[in-house]
């Protein structure tokens, strides 16, 4: 492994930073929240941390929608907050990770303020304006929250796009000066010692601009936006630009939200990569159609998970390097994603832990995951912060579903499951702020999931710890690492085996994705166990038989060594 190659060795943690720790009472999550977390974070044995934007922003979609890039939102903290942070946190070997949202900025960006007032200012030229004769939207295009993604600029006939909210313009990257303008920023932060970004909507920043009335896909007389904006021919000229102008001459962590297609990969993740790694979607976004409309839910089959696991680690680990991940602040909780209802326990989210951890990558926790969180179900739909909850919610009832259904079916899948509060422990508001009022609702679960009741060896944020450790501080941490990955085989579809190995060393994992009992044919030779949920059935890995019994929800990793 190359020494730039450091990444490769951290976990992750990512912090949605409005939810994680209120320090001074308004209840709402700050920077020294997070400071006086990071011994939690330490013991939790991450070395990495992802902090969603945490700049100036009018918090339209949770602070995507940045009007200044260089200074911290006071409802954080202050500037000095920021760099107390990554100097504290650097004292415990901990690096810090920021978003970098670039594919627009807030409508109150002042670029975008210059642009709106003179047409003819060097700004109009930042973003996508266009004016049409007719005062009709240049084409009919629908943004990512459901939304025409075109906004009138008021009082004319002049357009400006938007792929997400109308609150959040799209930059033009055609345009040199605003790309001058995005490298110094980057490099300002990198200067600090920002050990790098998780970069926001990536894959968006190259247009293929169309104006015609397009084939409607959906009852709004609008079609989805991705065709012309996402992973679009030239986009590789800006992004090699930006990672020499930036990221590679600081050796950067850079994670890509951008879900490339297998013959774009190379040039994303290989050697000479744009990014260190991209997140891959297609396992957290197997329960929803391509073009993310969570009203439309799609069902699938652990079988159809495998598949889409499998292939993932098969084809990123041909080319580079991949980012494992189950939860982000754009998902709801994993566990209720991916397990039923009445079979969500200890034994399923550890199960589910595993299957991500032993992957070949670099793993993502999102927080609260390592205790379990779950899924909040709120009374109403005005009780949702979250912008792509209302547009679902809005789209839901515009192709005809009842109230309840477009509820039901919009609440499983909203963005604010993951983000209320961290529980820590069971007093008030779990612990998170002292306030009368959080910000968002406290998941009334915390009195039974909480950190501070797992301070105990069979929990699930031990199973966590554990498997932390075993990554990076364990006698496995070079297979569990740098291992290749192979499936291994399985008769029953709903146990998801795998296996990594080296020259000399094989480390197998095996999931019983059931509330079943199973059974899997284990390999000749001496098996260690590495770590499992069930630590009284191990015995049996070394009966004559070779057929190991799977309790429902079972996970077991086991090591060879030839
Ligand atoms: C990314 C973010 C998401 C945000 C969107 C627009 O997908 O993860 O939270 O809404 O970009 O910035
Ligand atoms: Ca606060």
């Amino acid at each position: 492994m190359k020494k730039s190659d450091w990444w490769k060795h951290a976990v992750v943690y990512q912090i949605y930073p409005k939810s994680f720790q209120d320090s001074n009472g308004d209840g709402i999550g700050d920077l020294k929240g997070i400071i006086s977390r990071l011994d939690y974070l330490k013991r939790l044995g991450v070395n990495v941390l992802w902090l969603c934007p945490v700049y100036q922003s009018p918090m339209d979609d949770g602070g995507y929608d940045i009007s200044d890039y260089y200074h911290i939102h006071p409802m954080f903290g202050d500037d000095a907050d920021m760099d107390e942070l990554i100097r504290k946190a650097d004292g415990m070997g901990i690096k810090i990770l920021m978003d970098l949202v670039v594919n627009h900025t807030s409508d109150e960006h002042e670029w975008f303020q210059q642009a709106l007032k003179d047409p003819d200012s060097k700004y109009a030229d930042y973003y996508i304006f266009k004016e049409t004769a007719d005062g009709n939207p240049p084409n009919n295009w629908r943004s990512y929250f459901g939304e025409p993604a075109w906004t009138r600029v008021e009082g004319t006939n002049r357009f400006y796009l938007h792929e997400f909210s109308r609150k959040q313009p799209d930059l033009n990257w055609e345009n040199e000066a605003l790309r001058e303008e995005i490298y110094r920023m980057v490099n300002y932060w990198l200067d600090k010692g920002l050990a790098g970004f998780r970069i926001d909507a990536i894959g968006n920043i190259k247009k293929r601009l169309e104006y015609e009335t397009f084939q409607p896909d959906g009852e709004d007389g609008l079609r989805y936006i991705g065709d012309w904006v996402l992973n679009q021919p030239g986009i590789e000229v800006f992004l090699q630009e930006l990672n020499e102008r930036t990221f590679r001459p600081h050796n950067s962590m850079t994670v890509a939200e951008a879900n490339v297609p297998e013959e774009l990969l190379n040039l994303f993740i290989g050697e000479e990569g744009f990014f260190s790694m991209v997140f891959d979607f297609s396992y957290t976004d197997i329960d929803v159609p391509a073009t993310g409309e969570w009203f439309r839910p799609r069902d699938f089959t652990v079988e159809e998970l495998r598949k889409a696991i499998f292939s993932s680690q098969r084809m990123v680990q041909e080319k580079g390097w991949g980012a494992l991940y189950l939860e982000n602040h754009d998902q709801n909780r994993s566990v209720n994603k991916y397990i039923p209802e009445e079979e969500i326990g200890y034994h399923s989210k550890t199960m589910l832990a595993s299957l991500f951890f032993f992957l070949r990558g670099t793993p993502f926790i999102y927080q609260g995951q390592e205790i379990g969180m779950e899924n909040i179900r709120m009374a109403s739909i005005d009780d949702y912060d979250d912008i792509a909850t209302r547009g679902q919610y809005a789209r839901a009832m515009n192709a005809g579903l009842d109230k309840e259904t477009a509820f039901d079916i919009v609440a499983k899948r909203s963005r604010d499951n993951s983000r209320t509060p961290m529980q820590w422990d069971s007093g008030k508001n779990a612990g998170f702020s002292s306030a009368d009022r959080t910000w968002i609702r406290v998941n009334p679960n915390y009195k039974s999931i909480n950190a501070a009741d797992q301070e105990h060896p069979d929990s699930v944020l031990s199973f966590y710890r554990e498997l932390i450790r075993l990554r990076k501080d364990s006698k496995y941490s070079d297979i569990i690492i740098s291992g290749e990955f192979l499936p291994y085989e399985s008769e029953d579809p709903c146990v998801i085996a795998y296996q990594r190995s080296t020259a000399h060393e094989r480390l197998l994992v095996i999931h019983n994705f059931q509330n079943r009992q199973s059974a899997i044919r284990l390999p000749k030779g001496h098996l260690k166990t590495v770590t499992g949920n069930f630590p009284d059935n191990h015995t049996q890995k070394d009966t004559p038989q070779r057929l190991y019994r799977l309790l429902p929800y079972e996970c077991i990793a086991l090591y060879m060594n030839e």
